[in-house]
C-alpha cells in the first residue's frame, strides 16, 4: 500500500495532511515576507506587498490576489492585538506529489505567524559583531524566496564564532549584504551600500535608511564594498524589518569605531523611527 512516514509514525499515504505534500517543504518553491508593527501601527505593508507582488511573479505564481494577502495580514494582525509584533507570511505554489514539474492549476497555499518582536533596545545600545561569509546564493536575490539554505548555513557560521550576523562576500570580493539584513558604512559623512543592480534584496528598511541618511545631510553612495572598505569605515551597521538599524561595531576581527556606536549610526536610528510614527518616508 502507498504509504508515508513521518518520524517513527506510518500512514496510508491517503490519510498525510497534504500540508506535508507543500512544494514549499520538497523545493523551498514559495516566497515569503517578514513585516513588523511600531505601537499597533503596521509599518511599511503597501511596500512589503509590493515586494512580495514581484517575489511571486519572479517564480511565476501568478494568481494570487495581492488584496486579499493584504486583508488576511491586517485581519491576522487586529485577532493578535500585539502592539509591537513580527509578521511572517508566505505563499508556496501549493500541495501536490513530489515532482520537479508542476501543473498550472495548482492551488498556492497560504501561511502566516504573528509572534511578539523581541526587545533589541540593548542589542541596538551595544552594537553587534559580524563575521564574512561567501555568498553562495542564486542569481536573484531580489526574489525574497523560502531558499534559504545559503543564509542560514552562513548565519550559523557566524553564530559559531560569536557574531549575531553573517556578512556575505560574492566571488569578486565584494560585499553583498547581510544573510538577513542589509549592510552600510559610513566615512566622514558618506554612507555607502550596495546598489540594487546588485544580488540583493530590496531591502524595505534599507529605502528608509538611505532617506534618513539624505535628511541628515549625508552623502549616499550606492557602491558596493569590500570587507577592507567595511573594516576601514568610521561607522557600519545593518538594517532589517525586525530591528530597524543596527550597529555594528566588530568586523571580523576589526574593532569598529572604538567598539561603540557610532554617532550617525545613532542618529539615523532616531531618525527612522521618525517614519515609524508616520508610516511615510518624509
Ligand atoms: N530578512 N537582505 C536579506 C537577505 C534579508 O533576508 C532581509 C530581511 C533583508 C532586509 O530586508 P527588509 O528591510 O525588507 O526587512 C535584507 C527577513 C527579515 C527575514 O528573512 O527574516
Amino acid at each position: 500500500m502507498q504509504l508515508a512516514m513521518i518520524n517513527d509514525e506510518m500512514l496510508p499515504l491517503d490519510k498525510l495532511d497534504s500540508a506535508y505534500l507543500d512544494r514549499g517543504l520538497y523545493f523551498g518553491d514559495g516566497v515569503y515576507e517578514v513585516v513588523r508593527s511600531y505601537d499597533s501601527r503596521i509599518f511599511a505593508l503597501d511596500e512589503h506587498l509590493a515586494r512580495f507582488a514581484n517575489s511571486l511573479a519572479g517564480i511565476e505564481i501568478n494568481d494570487v490576489n495581492i488584496e486579499q494577502i493584504r486583508k488576511k495580514v491586517t485581519a491576522a494582525f487586529e485577532t493578535a492585538k500585539i502592539h509591537n509584533a513580527r509578521i511572517y507570511f508566505h505563499v508556496t505554489r501549493g500541495s501536490a506529489p513530489r515532482d520537479h514539474n508542476w501543473d498550472d492549476h495548482i492551488k498556492p497555499n497560504f501561511f502566516l505567524t504573528i509572534t511578539e518582536l523581541p526587545d533589541f533596545a540593548g542589542l541596538k545600545q551595544k552594537g553587534i559583531a559580524v563575521l564574512t561569509c561567501p555568498d553562495l546564493r542564486w542569481k536573484k536575490c531580489w526574489i525574497k524566496s523560502l531558499n534559504l539554505l545559503p543564509n542560514i548555513l552562513a548565519r550559523h557560521a557566524a553564530a559559531a564564532k560569536g557574531c549575531d550576523e553573517a556578512i556575505l562576500v560574492d566571488d569578486t570580493g565584494l560585499i553583498t549584504e547581510g544573510s538577513g539584513s542589509s549592510f552600510f558604512a559610513v566615512s566622514g559623512r558618506t554612507l555607502r551600500t550596495a546598489p540594487l543592480t546588485a544580488n540583493i534584496l530590496p531591502s524595505i528598511t534599507r529605502g528608509y535608511a538611505i532617506k534618513a541618511a539624505e535628511n541628515l545631510s549625508l552623502q549616499v553612495i550606492e557602491k558596493s564594498l569590500t570587507p577592507d572598505d567595511a573594516k576601514n569605515a568610521d561607522e557600519l551597521f545593518l538594517t532589517v524589518t525586525t530591528k530597524d538599524i543596527i550597529p555594528v561595531i566588530k568586523f571580523d576581527d576589526k574593532i569598529i569605531g572604538n567598539s561603540q556606536p557610532g554617532t550617525f549610526t545613532q542618529n539615523l536610528i532616531t531618525e527612522f523611527l521618525k517614519f515609524t510614527r508616520t508610516n511615510t518616508k518624509t
